[in-house]
């Protein structure tokens, strides 16, 4: 079809437009976002779990445009995942400036042996720059405390204070946010840690206040914490109180953000907020959500991602989105900007752009964009998919629910174990991948493999499966050599993963999964990322010698 003609037919059926902010404004999984003005300069940095390096720093200075600068946690020295589980690793962070230093500091949280069995709280850290665009933070400064969603706070009197959420005992229990004094040039404790809030839910294990967040706003201290667990009762409450410390008055309107109420919203599990006001003097809160697809908590493969909203006060209480639901459009503020756009990469640059991500610490390098020009290549290390490692894999965020990946594949398999291709990726044990494989005399074949939930699950229930189950298909290619395309079609409910072998061929999806197979938990589990496209090279418990060769990484999101 025409181009043009395509444009005047969607600006027909286009209804009348209201002008209003576009959510969410992080799009794909960005959760636990925390956010800070310095001049005119906003800055976000969101929860990266198992995936290095972690942290994203994404800049703005109009609230609407976001461009990725960086990562908090960036070299080995900051973070080194090894063995660490699927959505362990780092929680969420604190962004914070201290102007009279003109110091940045970001608290973070790395849980690196979290699982069922051991839930021993880490010990939080942070990390400073002076220079934020510089991409490059200090090596860790340890708290002393056990717990996570650490926020730094300074007082007028020049005290700071370390807030967190933790329990009372070091097997997960009763939750609370605790808080202590600090030596911020040392994390370490000058007083005694206290329990400051056990938040406004019935005081068990489901209501867990944490995301605890300290502001001094006009001679007020506020305590914005998140509470309800992940899921669809996930919420933000407010209070306020004479000191750091409280006591605290509990806002009457709490949850002053909670789409929970209403299960049918399209957006859900909101929470885990925090506030910035503008040079204007305007206020604005980020908080996560989630936006479950097809009427369904099980389809949500994209997780959790940043949402923006304008906070107003009232008898000196922020009301968020003026006491409504946050939405993916909010009416009257802002401007209309499709946070989306197409990612090309042709792999011309020397250098990979800060939009890729490894599983966990590489060990080595594995990739490089000068072995043969033109081309992202991807060595091969001995972990497979799946292994709770660092195979050689890159990811890049899906940011739309209805999105392509594409890329065109050089490799030529060495053995049968020597393996290559794209995966959509949701964790060690869900992925789903299509690629070349050797056949076991020479030659290659395509090989396609799937890793679903055991259980399909009806909609409005987050009912929990115990296996996953997999399915490998070997299917010959017409081909013995030659680069062969791959793709990975994204929609509200599926994935079809598939291949075109040549540059005019049409593309065979051999495989298509039903997403929510994907974004349901285990039993007794969680997840808190959501999918990312990846490329591979792995041989599959072997070293292998053969590089796999990509030419191109192109991610279509339906705008
Ligand atoms: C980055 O920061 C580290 C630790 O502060 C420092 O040792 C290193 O020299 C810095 N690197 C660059 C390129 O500035
Ligand atoms: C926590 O309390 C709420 C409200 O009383 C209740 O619905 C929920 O089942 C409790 N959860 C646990 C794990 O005890
Ligand atoms: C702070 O106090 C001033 C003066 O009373 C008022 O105009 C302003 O709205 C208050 N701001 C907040 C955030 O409460
Ligand atoms: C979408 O939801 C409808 C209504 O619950 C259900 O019948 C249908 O199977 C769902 N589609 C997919 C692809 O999950
Ligand atoms: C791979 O090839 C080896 C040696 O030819 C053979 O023993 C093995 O069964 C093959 N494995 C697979 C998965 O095809
Ligand atoms: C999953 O495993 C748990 C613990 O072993 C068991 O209690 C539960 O019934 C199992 N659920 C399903 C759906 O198999
Ligand atoms: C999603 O893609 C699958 C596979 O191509 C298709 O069957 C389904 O109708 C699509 N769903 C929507 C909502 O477009």
């Amino acid at each position: 079809m025409n181009f043009k003609r395509v444009v005047v037919f969607f600006a027909f059926c286009l209804p009348v437009q209201v002008w209003g902010l576009l959510n969410p404004i992080l799009p794909g999984w960005n959760p636990d976002p925390s956010i800070l003005r310095v001049g005119s300069d906003y800055f976000i940095a969101t929860s990266t779990f198992e995936y290095f390096p972690g942290h994203p720093i994404y800049h703005s200075t109009d609230l609407v445009s976001w461009k990725l600068i960086g990562h908090g946690l960036n070299r080995p020295s900051q973070l080194s995942f090894f063995g660490t589980p699927s959505d362990a690793g780092i929680w969420a962070p604190s962004l914070r400036y201290h102007a009279s230093t003109k110091t940045y500091y970001l608290a973070s949280t790395a849980r690196y042996a979290y699982t069922a069995e051991y839930r021993l709280f880490p010990r939080s850290f942070y990390v400073t720059t002076k220079d934020i665009f510089a991409d490059n933070w200090s090596d860790p400064i340890y708290f002393d405390a056990l717990g996570y969603d650490t926020d730094i706070f300074w007082d007028t009197n020049g005290d700071v204070y370390a807030t967190w959420s933790g329990n009372n005992n070091p097997i997960d229990k009763i939750y609370g946010i605790y808080q202590n004094k600090i030596d911020i040039a040392t994390g370490t404790s000058l007083t005694d840690a206290q329990l400051i809030f056990t938040g406004t839910l019935p005081d068990n294990s489901s209501a867990r206040p944490e995301g605890p967040h300290v502001y001094h706003i006009n001679s007020t201290y506020y305590l914005l914490i998140a509470e309800g667990g992940s899921g669809p009762q996930h919420r933000s409450t407010i209070q306020r109180g004479p000191s750091p410390s409280g006591p605290w008055e509990s806002n009457p309107k709490n949850p002053i953000l909670f789409n929970g109420a209403d299960l049918s919203l399209p957006v859900q599990d909101t929470g885990h907020s925090d506030i910035v006001q503008a040079p204007d003097g305007s206020w604005w809160g980020v908080a996560l959500g989630v936006r479950p697809q097809n009427g369904s908590f099980n389809n949500q493969q994209l997780g959790r991602e940043t949402f923006l909203f304008p906070v107003t006060w009232e008898d000196g209480w922020p009301v968020f989105n003026g006491g409504q639901p946050i939405s993916e459009h909010i009416e009257g503020v802002l401007k209309d900007k499709s946070p989306l756009s197409t990612y090309l990469n042709d792999f011309v640059s020397h250098t990979l752009d800060l939009s890729f991500y490894f599983l966990r610490t590489p060990y080595k390098t594995f990739h490089s964009l000068t072995a043969r020009p033109g081309f992202l290549r991807v060595n091969a290390n001995a972990f497979a998919l799946g292994d709770r490692d660092n195979p050689a894999l890159l990811l890049r965020k899906q940011t739309s629910y209805e999105e392509t990946f594409e890329t065109k594949l050089d490799f030529a398999p060495r053995s049968n174990l020597t393996e290559a291709g794209v995966t959509i990726f949701y964790s060690d044990l869900l992925h789903n991948d299509i690629g070349i494989v050797g056949d076991g005399s020479g030659g290659r074949q395509l090989v396609t493999r799937t890793n679903v939930q055991a259980v399909q699950v009806g909609p409005w229930s987050l009912t929990y499966t115990n296996s996953t189950i997999t399915t490998v298909n070997h299917i010959p290619l017409t081909t013995s050599a030659g680069p062969v395309k791959l793709q990975i079609v994204g929609n509200s409910t599926s994935y079809s993963l598939g291949y075109a072998e040549g540059d005019s061929a049409d593309f065979t999806f051999p495989v298509t999964i039903d997403s929510s197979l994907l974004s349901v938990p285990p039993f007794g589990g969680f997840f808190f990322k959501g999918a990312a496209f990846g490329v591979y090279n792995t041989g599959n418990g072997k070293p292998s010698l053969a590089p796999a060769d990509f030419e191109y990484w192109k991610q279509t999101p339906v705008l």
